[in-house]
């Protein structure tokens, strides 16, 4: 594997989640991989989770890392072609990313949806910039479209979890005061569709999906009739894709609480955090023993750890 942006970059999904596995088990069995290697991290935007457990996955193969806060630690850098440069932006990703590729052996990315333009948004301008300039790998920390270091941990979580061969799994839009991107739900609708799981996605209307993302997924709008029989619920909030970038709703009818998670198989509750709580789900359930946020969370170690560790091996 050169480059990870998405699921479609894993060759064999089944054998990626035995090597997660593996690193689970055997955390520091692979410094060799990493000696004399180093990784740069750089972060468009605000992270915990994704920032700590890639640095750690990175450490545990014995790599060197470096961290990036655009902006805040580094100029702050133009991403447009062709601009005339006399504004507050000093320096261009054009010079930057070779730069920083010329420092380091693999470039992590996050860098969200800006929400000006749909077209500009969903052609991944930065990620792919970064891929065309840095003459190195890199692994997206979250692009404008996907999420996919979130996704694998998903699934592995629920790998981990499951009780039966085919769950059902649920993901649920649940309110939020702010526009959020819809990288975590597309990407995690793309890893599910890799798997036969039964998977069921439920939300308002006018927040469907993105048709390459969905596919011939299901659409439950009625959100209590989609939690029926439920084995996972996996809740996250989600801009419009049709009215770009929009808040439809605020309806607090959405968020995910005891009742609804009473008409599930005693489902597991899942979200990639961070979560706002008594809005996108109460407390009652994310304290509850079903809720699994943390041991989600956990897994991101591992696998960003085990996508490390297969280009790693291609180096
Ligand atoms: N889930 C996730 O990516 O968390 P951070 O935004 O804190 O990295």
């Amino acid at each position: 594997m050169r480059h990870f942006t998405s699921v479609y970059d894993i060759p064999d999904l089944k054998k990626a989640l035995e090597v997660a596995a593996d690193v689970k088990k055997n955390r520091f069995a692979y410094q060799h991989l990493g000696k004399n290697k180093t990784m740069v991290l750089i972060f468009f935007n605000s992270s915990l989770r994704t920032r700590l457990s890639t640095q750690k996955a990175a450490q545990n193969l014995g790599m060197n890392t470096m961290v990036l806060n655009v902006g805040e630690e580094s100029w702050q850098m133009e991403s447009e072609l062709g601009v005339v440069m006399d504004g507050d932006k000093p320096e261009h990703l054009l010079e930057a990313i070779p730069v920083i590729g010329s420092y380091c052996d693999i470039i992590g990315v996050r860098a969200f949806a800006k929400f000006k333009s749909r077209e500009d948004d969903y052609s991944e301008k930065i990620l792919n910039q970064f891929i065309q300039y840095s003459g190195v790998p890199v692994v997206s920390m979250e692009g404008a479209t996907r999420h996919p270091l979130q996704s694998f941990a998903d699934l592995l979580t629920i790998e981990e979890y499951k009780t039966k061969e085919r769950p059902k799994v649920v993901l649920t839009w649940a309110p939020h005061p702010k526009a959020l991107p819809q990288a975590v739900p597309n990407s995690f609708v793309e890893w599910m569709r890799q798997t036969d799981y039964e998977l069921v996605v439920t939300h308002p209307e006018g927040y469907e999906l993105a048709p390459e993302f969905m596919g011939d997924v299901k659409v439950e709008y009625d959100q209590k009739k989609a939690f029926e029989g439920a084995d996972f619920i996996y809740a996250k909030n989600w801009s419009s894709f049709k009215s770009y970038g929009q808040i439809l709703s605020k309806d607090f009818g959405w968020t995910v609480n005891e009742e609804k998670m009473a008409l599930t198989n005693e489902a597991k509750f899942m979200h990639c955090l961070p979560v706002r709580r008594n809005v996108i789900v109460t407390d009652g359930v994310i304290d509850s023993k079903n809720s699994i946020v943390i041991p989600e969370a956990a897994n991101r170690e591992i696998t960003a750890q085990a996508v490390l560790k297969m280009i790693l091996e291609e180096l």
